[in-house]
């Protein structure tokens, strides 16, 4: 048995408890007609004073110029105008792109309070440093979380390090606060299990939900150790209640194409329930 697949075979009672709350199905795909989609989630907290937030996440841009995406992302920020922008990793796929993405990070970022955590493509791309990485999304913006946190309105954010090509290492809040984790991929938040009941909210990308979807089948290949288990949507972890979504992000990789399967940002609405 390969390491791979023997991690993911000890981690399967650390699955279980993650439970998919909604995924693709019901998602109407063909009905939308739009390019890209804003996916609404309503996430509780038990925090008043967090209550009416609202945070725009979107992840792997893999940035390549296209206009109507471009459009779509700039309608979706300035009919909602959310409180917090979250960037999820991976800006861009080839590095004649980089100067056209950060533009419309700086675009993206303004007049908001905006974070973003590195993807495997951001650190595979050996002509940035991480330094570099963040020095040009300071520039535009984006504060670079690499196993930091940073609070902004009363919400601690933590952002991981990327799971593939970097070392997360999650350090838990000194006080009780509403506490988001950014993690690029997914395969990282398995490892943060004893420390579970320190988060409300983990945000993931990573898996492009496959990218390629078979109607009625789902997505054949994600990128992830746990195959399809966390290839998109939003899931519950069944003892401690904590929120995580997995979105199928806005870019391609591999080939130019995804079906099936819509470039998507996504608006979360922090809600207050006691
Ligand atoms: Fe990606």
């Amino acid at each position: 048995m390969s390491a791979h697949r023997r991690m993911a075979y000890n981690r399967r009672p650390t699955l279980r408890q993650w439970k998919k709350m909604s995924g693709y199905a019901g998602r109407r795909v063909i009905a939308r007609g739009q390019k890209t989609v804003l996916v609404k989630y309503d996430i509780p907290c038990d925090n008043p004073d967090v209550d009416g937030n609202t945070l725009l996440f979107f992840s792997d841009l893999h940035w390549q110029g296209d206009p109507v995406m471009a459009e779509d992302i700039r309608r979706f920020i300035a009919e909602h105008q959310p409180d917090e922008v979250i960037f999820g990793g991976d800006l861009v796929s080839f590095s004649c792109h980089v100067e056209s993405a950060l533009a419309l990070m700086d675009e993206i970022s303004r007049g908001h309070q905006a974070l973003a955590v590195p993807g495997n493509w951001d650190l595979r791309r050996s002509w940035f440093s991480v330094d570099k990485w963040r020095t040009l999304l300071r520039r535009s913006g984006f504060d670079l979380l690499i196993n930091q946190e940073k609070i902004i309105n009363n919400i601690r954010f933590w952002g991981a390090d990327d799971f593939k090509l970097g070392a997360p290492d999650y350090v838990p809040p000194l006080s009780e606060q509403f506490s988001v984790v950014i993690s690029h991929n997914p395969d990282a938040v398995v490892d943060m299990e004893k420390d579970y009941d320190s988060i409300d909210l983990v945000l993931c990308g990573h898996t492009h939900a496959g990218q390629i979807r078979i109607p009625g089948l789902g997505a054949l290949k994600t990128s992830s150790l746990y195959w399809r288990k966390f290839d998109y949507g939003h899931y519950i972890h069944e003892y401690t209640g904590t929120h995580m979504i997995v979105t199928s992000g806005l870019g391609t990789t591999g080939i130019d194409f995804r079906f099936w399967c819509k470039p998507e940002m996504v608006l979360i609405n922090l809600c207050y329930s006691h």
